[in-house]
């Protein structure tokens, strides 16, 4: 069959994998292939078990594979063929250098760009995926235009505002779609392209088109904004557990003002996933780079909440635990970031856990999908950590339970069994505050939930 266009992404992970689907599932007219250098990877894209868990994502990715969806390692034959492509490779913070720490690690995506440059004999359209820093593209540009009589490329910004856990439904209804470009003819008109493939779906007022630096900036604002929302309740948790508030109380009448809105307020054991702590830090690497100090500690700022709340759960679960948890034996409910996804990455379960060894516990984990996950997070951390697929088995003989990730399945778990089988008393840390905390107490727990006096049976 002839396709209209061909489209190449390279970078198949979380990003890169379920966008592309998407994309190919709605537009059965394009040849949407899929790259990757990791050669494992691609073969679990090929199969029937897909390398990241996400509702809905199998039976997509089952309509268009093999139909017009295509993952493979022949990057250079990729780019050739290609109209469009859309670059998601990662983009993690520096570990070494000059912003070491704080600044985005840039080497795969240039290196990324140097492959387009040396593969391409045609004219394309290059699409920045991965979260940059404002003004990569300028990069890109360079990179693209540093030799002589190669095709004509131009740079796009287009990018993903999908969440873990819901990145099908994300990207087939998104609140919106920004595409932005050089504000020149050619730029325009690479702009009208990207966004022809979104309309396929998208209704045209969901996509916005802007400049290419408002375009990736916007994303960096945007993450930083939900990242703040997340930090803000969280200090307000604090102040709660201090003065007999409820958190979730003071969420809900904030949140029912219409200009703050009831999303994101959700207190807890502090935020992980891999964009916000390292988009953060870009911010501020990136604001302290133009003399804006003052920007950038505000939005530091958040980043220093979200570390002390997860020290602060920590703190919580070994002073209420009369000052020692070395020898006892906690289960962790849950080790991804966040629920319906098996990522762990940054999640606040690594350091609850570090935390807990520190300390000398016996850490049980559970989790229903990031156990394999969590046990390379923890590879040759000093300690005794067991993984338990069944919570019950978890929670087995412990003396303590602590919720780190909302799993639905962490909700309705037979409690009163639960409690029989641990060692008395038997205490509970609910840092997801996803539990009911009176009935739990009346049952017999001692309840220590986020934002909320405790619930004990003893003074
Ligand atoms: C990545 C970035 O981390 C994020 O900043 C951006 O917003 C979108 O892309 P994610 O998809 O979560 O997010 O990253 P990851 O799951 O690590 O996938 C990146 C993929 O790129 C990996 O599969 C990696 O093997 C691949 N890659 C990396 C290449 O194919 N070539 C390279 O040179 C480097
Ligand atoms: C985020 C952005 O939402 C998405 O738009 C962007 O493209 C990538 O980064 P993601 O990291 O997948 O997505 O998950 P998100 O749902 O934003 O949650 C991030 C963290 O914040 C999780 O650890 C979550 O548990 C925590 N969180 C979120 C809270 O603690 N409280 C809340 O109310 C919301």
């Amino acid at each position: 069959m002839e396709f209209e266009k061909d489209i190449l992404c390279i970078g198949a992970g979380y990003v890169g994998g379920p966008t592309m689907s998407v994309i190919a599932e709605r537009c059965p007219q394009y040849r949407v292939t899929v790259v990757d250098i990791d050669e494992e990877k691609i073969r679990a894209w090929n199969s029937g078990n897909l390398p990241i868990f996400e509702p809905g994502l199998d039976e997509v990715v089952a309509r268009a594979r093999e139909r017009n969806l295509f993952f493979s390692t022949e990057i250079a034959e990729g780019i050739r063929r290609a109209d469009i492509i859309f670059v998601s490779v990662n983009t993690p913070t520096k570990t070494f250098g000059e912003g070491a720490g704080r600044a985005a690690d840039l080497q795969y995506w240039e290196k990324t760009a140097r492959q387009i440059l040396e593969n391409s004999s045609s004219d394309k359209i290059i699409v920045e995926k991965s979260t940059l820093p404002v003004r990569t593209a300028a990069a890109m540009e360079r990179i693209l235009t540093s030799a002589s009589g190669k095709p004509r490329f131009d740079v796009v910004s287009n990018p993903e505002f999908l969440a873990e856990g819901t990145a099908v439904e994300d990207l087939l209804s998104p609140d919106r779609v920004l595409v932005g470009a050089r504000e020149t003819p050619e730029g325009v008109l690479a702009r009208k392209e990207i966004v022809k493939i979104y309309a396929n779906w998208v209704p045209k007022e969901r996509i916005l088109e802007s400049n290419i630096w408002s375009s990736e900036l916007s994303k960096l604002a945007a993450n930083a904004f939900l990242s703040q929302r997340v930090s803000s309740i969280n200090s307000i948790s604090a102040l709660c557990e201090k003065t007999e508030a409820v958190v979730d109380e003071v969420a809900a009448a904030v949140g029912m003002d219409s200009r703050i809105g009831d999303r994101f307020l959700k207190a807890g054991v502090g935020f992980g996933g891999s964009c916000f702590k390292k988009d953060i830090l870009n911010l501020v690497y990136i604001c302290e780079n133009y003399g804006l100090d003052e920007v950038a500690r505000y939005w530091e700022s958040v980043i220093r909440l979200n570390e002390w709340q997860v020290q602060r759960f920590v703190r919580t679960i070994v002073g209420s635990m009369f000052n020692t948890v070395a020898g006892k034996r906690i289960a962790l409910f849950g080790f991804a970031f966040k629920a319906n996804t098996g990522d762990t990455r940054e999640s606040p379960a690594i350091y609850v856990a570090k935390g807990l060894l520190d300390e000398r516990a016996h850490v049980v984990i559970t989790d229903p999908k990031a156990l394999e996950n969590a046990r390379r997070d923890l590879a040759g951390v000093d300690g005794q950590v067991t993984f338990e697929e069944d919570p019950y088995a978890a929670a087995k003989g412990a003396h303590a339970l602590a919720v780190v990730t909302e799993w639905d399945l962490y909700r309705t778990l037979d409690y009163e069994r639960i409690l029989r089988d641990m060692v008395s008393p038997a205490f509970l840390f609910d840092g997801r505050n996803i539990l009911d905390h009176e009935r739990l107490h009346r049952i017999g727990f001692n309840v220590f939930a986020v934002g909320k006096a405790p619930l004990r049976h003893y003074e």
